[in-house]
């Protein structure tokens, strides 16, 4: 039996280059070699006030972005996390199993408490036990992501092995697939930050549906170190994360890049990035468009249908191990 991959991405703000180069391009790679099973997060998305139209708009688009990077339906199965509604309920199970000190620890909760410091959501603080539910219900082998989840994915190993241990073998205990190259692109406009749908500074982040104007604009304003050399340096991080996406799109080596980048400036390596960039975005913006309402809502409904019965299976087992029963 083939092994299984689990991951999902949340349909709010702008999916960039970070989310592309650090998970979704690692997906389409795995997909023949897995059962892939590939969600749109709303249900963690609504962790922050959302508004409903935009919501279910941006959904609908992140599905469209999922075929388009190359996410084949006829070997992968795309769904929404809300049409499948043992999430919850199998996030409600492990809540009663996590301590609020485990939650407490999580540096992207943390991160997000400073920022709002009174009245942080109890859904930020569960987050990461409905991302464990996303996982588990599938039973999940592999769960390509970015360097920015792993600390999630210590927890999503953790509670398995927990509830396991305290009520019977019951899910299977997946790793992490973090990327070599492209785990943590950083912000183009302060390379301490990795690039984020969150940002409030926009030009941190190169939309995958940004135009070809917006895309130079973004990487002529980039912010760049002092020196002049262009070499991967991870003392110097703005050009290395300018280099590390160059090569990423390219697929040239290091010293291929290195070799052609020599004796010339940072404002050549923008502008060639650029063009490079745009010229990956062309094709993949038209494959967005192409996507007709009827296609998607096919494949959604079969999505959810296929995720269903597998997430079915294993909270059946998860009620009758913890003794979850009523009528019979
Ligand atoms: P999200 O929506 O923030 O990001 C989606 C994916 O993109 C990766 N990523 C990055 N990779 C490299 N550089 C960056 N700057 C960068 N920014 C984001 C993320 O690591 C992620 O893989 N909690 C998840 C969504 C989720 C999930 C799951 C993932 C919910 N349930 C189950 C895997 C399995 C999140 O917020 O991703």
């Amino acid at each position: 039996m083939k092994k299984r991959i689990l991951s999902g991405v949340q349909p709010s703000g702008n999916i960039h280059l970070g989310n592309y180069l650090g998970a979704l391009r690692n997906w389409v790679a795995l997909q023949h070699e897995y059962e892939s099973f590939f969600c749109i997060v709303n249900l963690h998305a609504i962790t922050v006030p959302q508004d409903p139209a935009e919501l279910a708009a941006k959904t609908r688009e992140l599905a469209r972005i999922y075929l388009a990077v190359g996410i084949d339906p006829k070997v992968s199965t795309i769904f929404v996390q809300s049409d499948v509604s043992q999430h919850a309920e199998l996030a409600w199970v492990l809540n009663c199993i996590t301590r609020m000190s485990e939650l407490e620890r999580m540096t992207q909760f943390k991160e997000k408490a400073r920022r709002q410091r009174e009245n942080v959501g109890v859904g930020i603080f569960d987050y990461p036990v409905l991302m464990a539910a996303d996982i588990l219900l599938y039973q999940a082998d592999l769960v390509p992501v970015g360097e920015d989840q792993k600390q999630h994915l210590e927890l999503t190993r953790d509670l398995a092995e927990r509830f396991n241990r305290d009520y019977g073998e019951t899910f299977r205990v997946p790793e992490p697939f973090i990327p070599p190259v492209g785990a943590r692109i950083m912000s183009l406009s302060d390379p301490t930050k990795k690039m984020s749908k969150s940002d409030e500074d926009e030009r941190g982040a190169i939309g995958l549906l940004d135009d070809p104007d917006t895309v130079r604009n973004k990487f002529r304003r980039a912010v760049t170190d002092s020196g002049m050399e262009i070499r991967f340096d991870q003392r110097r991080p703005a050009i290395h994360n300018l280099l590390t996406i160059y090569q990423l799109l390219t697929g040239q080596t290091r010293e291929e890049i290195e070799a052609h980048f020599s004796g010339r400036g940072y404002a050549q390596l923008k502008s060639e990035l650029a063009e490079v960039t745009i010229e990956f975005l062309r094709p993949l913006q038209e494959r967005i468009r192409a996507v007709g309402d009827d296609e998607l809502n096919r494949l959604l409904a079969e999505g959810a249908e296929r995720a269903r019965s597998i997430a079915a299976e294993t909270y059946r087992l998860v009620k009758e191990r913890m003794g979850l029963v009523g009528a019979r």
